[in-house]
């Protein structure tokens, strides 16, 4: 079995040339070029939960193959008429959602899938939790201060989303285990420090919260988004993959197609 990975499309932002039909065309054409059974999205299709549920479904319409994702952090922000907690309940009811619905492949393999939240446990130790929590550094704000409004503060956020994703773990144990979460959940995908910014903003980076998962079940590999990193480790066994494709001024090249390519790995099961 052949599965495409990738992460952060951003397909909607304004700062690009290509439209989100050029995205499904060139992501559609990689998908057949490479024959996948399947693709997973590891979070960041867009800023809007119905752009990103169309683009899901537009793909498999074009190619005939299976799509999962999980949301990033820029697929909650939040549509006018939604709170973010119906948001979340949307991605929880999207049949091609991998929120809080593991996913059996086969009698070997099973996917477990949630976007994670981030801790500030990766946050220089220098910050008090009174600045982490106002995302505010250097006239800068993160903007899921600004476009999400979560009930509870990120640390109890993602303590609560890792406790879903460990119950989905227990109920296929036993099975090799693909996790894909949108934050990062591995300490050496953070940005690297010191650095000016992300001393700071490595706070919205990533959780510890995943820690004893990867010791607790037998997970082969973890995809990850967010960092906007194309990089893979192994550690302990495990396979860790960060897939994304990120924004076009990050890009080595200006053309959609070349980065796709570059950036959309596939595992063979
Ligand atoms: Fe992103």
């Amino acid at each position: 079995m052949k599965i495409g990975i990738i992460a952060d499309l951003h397909i909607d932002r304004t700062k690009t040339e290509y439209t989100i039909e050029d995205f499904k065309r060139v992501l559609a054409c990689e998908m057949l070029a490479r024959n996948l059974d399947l693709l997973l999205i590891a979070g960041d299709i867009s800023n809007d939960c119905q752009v990103t549920s169309e683009f899901v479904w537009s793909l498999m319409t074009a190619t005939n193959i299976d799509v999962r994702f999980v949301p990033g952090n820029h697929d909650y922000w939040q549509p006018e008429n939604m709170t973010s907690s119906q948001v979340y309940q949307f991605y929880k009811d999207h049949p091609q959602s991998l929120v809080e619905s593991p996913l059996v492949l086969n009698d070997d393999w099973a996917i477990v899938g949630h976007s994670g939240w981030y801790d500030y446990s990766y946050a220089d130790p220098r910050f008090p939790l009174e600045k982490l929590a106002s995302g505010k550094f250097y006239g800068g704000t993160w903007q899921d201060k600004v476009r999400i409004d979560w009930p509870v503060g990120d640390s109890e956020l993602s303590r609560t989303f890792a406790k879903t994703v460990q119950k989905d773990l227990e109920t296929v144990k036993g099975l090799n285990t693909i996790l894909m979460t949108h934050v990062v959940t591995h300490h050496k995908f953070v940005v690297p420090t010191p650095h000016r910014l992300f001393d700071f903003y490595n706070a919205y980076i990533g959780t510890s919260d995943f820690d004893s998962f990867y010791k607790d079940y037998p997970i082969r590999y973890s995809i990850m988004g967010h960092v906007h990193f194309r990089h893979r480790l192994e550690a302990d066994g495990i396979q860790y993959v960060c897939p994304c494709l990120g924004y076009q001024r990050e890009w080595r090249t200006n053309d959609l197609a070349t980065e796709v390519r570059n950036t959309l790995e596939v595992i063979e099961i």
